[in-house]
This record gives structure tokens, sequence and C-alpha cells, in this order.
């Protein structure tokens, strides 16, 4: 019976060492981490949403853009909402104001190679749609069938922000589209590289004068 016992307390003790590691071993892992994140990026990289494409139409047709703010705005889960910022200059901005539709694909990565047609070129000049393989919504938005998941919007409220529109969209429908891994932004860049990341800045460029005259700033 003693000695019973004594091997009891001998695999209590046991356990609780294995614990003991195991909860610094996480501690360190999460320390790791903290450290990682510091070094990668600004800590506001943490807002940036996955990589996606709002499409919307208007008269002329369908159109898309790339978009990463895109942030959840809802409590109640019967009523999901999103926050959708789009920049003023953008064409499919205007063709959300008018029609108060919108549709989200959160990309995935296969769909990587969409981001320079959809986010570095504008509708307002030339068809981005064409060969990329879009479907419509059955009020005629372009989503991407090959993307992670899908979202289709009514616009509730737009906020002016002077340089951008912040639409407090009602999702009516959302599923998944696929298994195929989400588009983060930091994945974006490794795939689409150097010649991406250039282009990307140089548009930047030229916006940014703009932007700082129109945006709302105390
Ligand atoms: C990685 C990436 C992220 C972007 N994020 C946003 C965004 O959050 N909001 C926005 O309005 N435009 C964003 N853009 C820019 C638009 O996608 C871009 O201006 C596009 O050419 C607009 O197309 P359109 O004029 O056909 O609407 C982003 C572009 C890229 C490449």
């Amino acid at each position: 019976m003693a000695e019973l016992s004594s091997a009891g307390a001998q695999m209590s003790i046991c356990l609780l060492q294995r614990r003991e590691t195991a909860l610094a071993r996480r501690h360190m892992d999460s320390r790791w981490q903290a450290l990682n994140n510091r070094r990668m990026a600004d800590p506001l990289s943490l807002f940036w949403a996955p990589v996606c494409a709002i499409g919307s139409h208007g008269a002329a047709g369908p159109n898309a853009q790339i978009c990463v703010s895109v942030f959840g705005a809802s409590v109640t889960p019967e009523r999901p909402r999103l926050l959708v910022t789009l920049w003023k200059d953008n064409f499919t901005h205007d063709l959300v104001a008018a029609s108060e539709a919108l549709v989200i694909t959160v990309l995935s990565e296969p769909l990587a190679g969409l981001v320079p047609r959809l986010g570095l070129v504008s509708g307002r000049t030339q068809d981005k749609l064409a060969g990329t393989g879009f479907e419509l919504t059955l009020r005629g938005d372009p989503y991407f069938p090959g993307g992670a998941g899908v979202a289709d919007c009514d616009v509730l409220r737009a906020f002016d922000l002077g340089d951008a529109t912040s639409f407090l969209v009602a999702v009516r429908e959302r599923r998944w589209l696929s298994d195929s891994p989400v588009l983060s932004r930091a994945r974006m860049h490794e795939l689409l590289g150097g010649d991406f990341a250039e282009r990307w800045e140089e548009k930047l460029r030229r916006s940014l004068p703009g932007y700082r005259e129109a945006m709302a700033w105390g």
C-alpha cells in the first residue's frame, strides 16, 4: 500500500514537471514570436486584412479592385456587417457609391497573380476582368471562384474620410469557395517579388500627394 502511494506521488511529480516544461516552452515560443513580429514590420501591418478583391458594377459593366481595408463590424451574429474602406480615386469606389452593393472575394494564394492586374491599374482605362475567370453575382458584381471565400454585401452607410470612403456593409450571403490558403499581404509580396513591389511603390508615390491634401487629419 505504502509502495503504491509513493509510486502515485512520483507520477504526480513527473506530470507536474512535464507541465512546467511545456509551459516554459510555450512562453519561450511566444517571446520568440513577439521578437520576430517586431523585426518583420510596422505593428500597424497587424491591421491589414487578408488580400481581398472588391467587385461592383455600373452602366458600363462590372469592375473589381484590390483592398486590404476590410474589418468586422458586428457583435450581433445574425446581422453581420463589415467596414470596407475604398480610396476615392478608384473606379470601384464610384461604382459602390452609386450601386450601394459590392461583393468581397477573400483571395487565395493561387490567385496572387490577380493582384497586379486588379490593384495597380484602373478599370477606368482598361477592362481588367477579361481572362480572370470571374463570375457574377445575381446583381452583376464580379467575384473569383478560385478564392478562399466570398461575401455578397449591401451598403448601409458611407463615412467620408476625405481621401477615402468607409462603407459599412451588411453581409447578405457568404460561403467558402475553396480549401486553398488565404492570401496574406506578406505572402503576396513573397509570391509577386520585386517587380510588383516597385510598381506598387511607384503607384503610391504618384497618389500620396493628393491623398495628403484630401485626407481628414486634425
Ligand atoms: C496590395 C494592395 C492593397 C490595396 N489596398 C487598398 C485598399 O485597402 N483600399 C483601396 O481603396 N485601394 C487599395 N488598393 C488599391 C486599388 O486596388 C487600386 O488603386 C486599383 O487600381 C483601383 O482599381 P479601380 O480604379 O479599377 O477601382 C490596394 C492595392 C494593392 C496592390
